[in-house]
């Protein structure tokens, strides 16, 4: 069966989607072929997986997403000479090892930045490569920007679902009626619906506040909330620094409510999958 395609989106920023879209990759990539996909022009989940230096060797001679937009782009913010021919497998998705397990990437790049106007059409392209290596994968999941822009409108054709990130704080859920007027736009625009899969809740702390939103936001999306939350917690920025998965990076068993968090997210979002794609 080809593979489950699902997009992280909230169009606040700084809410974690990033965090736990490269947890949940690394966790589903426990048990099944997974591709993890950067579309965002600061790829901070290519800077999170791939190592600087495999990195920068990799945008000298190979592909990113990028080169997916608009194959015959230079990475040149990694003094790239990348050949000028249409990205595949092979050229675009670098396969990383941890703990004896295997994440695929397809990196981003800074360059993705002057994809801002870029000719008619270019939004299908993801999902016409996405489509082409599918078969190879169980599961994709897409890192998507904060901002209804050609990359999120891209992710949405390419994807069968999508999954929302929510930071539980009374500001930042306000995020949410306008992520879904952007999905009725895209919705409108390309005339198909995309199953929303569920909201789950990022950076949370004990507070009232953020308990009183989590109440509020489990009531008004009865079912769709996942059950696990991500907890506020130190040794985010030290996990990217030292490309570690967050459920890996339990120096000292510092996270283990993380790492349960990630488990249980993982079953729950499979199962949601199973039941609903
Ligand atoms: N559970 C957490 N505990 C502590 N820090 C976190 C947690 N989740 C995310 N962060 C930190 O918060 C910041 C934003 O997180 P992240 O990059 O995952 O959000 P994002 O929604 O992808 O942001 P953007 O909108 O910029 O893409 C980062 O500095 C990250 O290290
Ligand atoms: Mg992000």
């Amino acid at each position: 069966m080809p593979a489950k395609i699902v997009s992280l989106i909230n169009m606040k920023g700084g809410v974690g989607k990033t965090t736990l879209a490269v947890g949940l990759a690394w966790e589903l990539a426990k048990k099944h072929r997974v591709l993890l996909v950067d579309i965002d022009p600061q790829f901070n989940a290519t800077q999170w997986v791939v190592n600087a230096d495999t990195y920068l060797t990799w945008l000298k001679t190979k592909h990113t997403v990028l080169n997916v937009f608009q194959p015959q782009a230079l990475n040149q913010a990694g003094g790239g000479t990348t050949p000028p021919i249409k990205p595949t497998e092979k050229t675009a998705i670098i396969p990383v090892k941890h703990n004896g397990k295997t994440l695929h990437v397809l990196p981003s790049a800074l360059d993705l930045m002057k994809l801002d106007a870029a000719p008619r059409g270019t939004e299908n392209r993801l999902r016409v490569f996405l489509d082409g290596v599918k078969s190879n994968f169980d599961f994709i999941l897409i890192d998507c920007p904060p901002t209804a822009s050609l990359f999120s409108y891209s992710a949405f054709l390419a994807s069968d679902a999508y999954l929302v990130p929510v930071k539980p704080d009374p500001l930042s859920v306000l995020g949410l009626p306008l992520l879904e007027k952007a999905m009725l736009d895209y919705e409108e625009r390309s005339g198909q619906e995309l199953l929303r899969l569920g909201l789950v809740f990022t950076q949370v702390r004990q507070t009232p506040a953020m308990e009183a939103t989590m109440r509020e936001v489990r009531l008004q999306y009865a079912g769709e909330v996942f059950k696990d939350t991500i907890h506020q917690t130190t040794g985010v920025a030290e996990a990217v620094e030292e490309n570690k998965p967050l459920q890996y990076f339990d120096r000292q068993g510092k996270f283990p409510e993380v790492k349960a968090a990630l488990t249980g997210i993982c079953a729950e979002f499979e199962r949601r999958v199973r039941e609903k794609l």
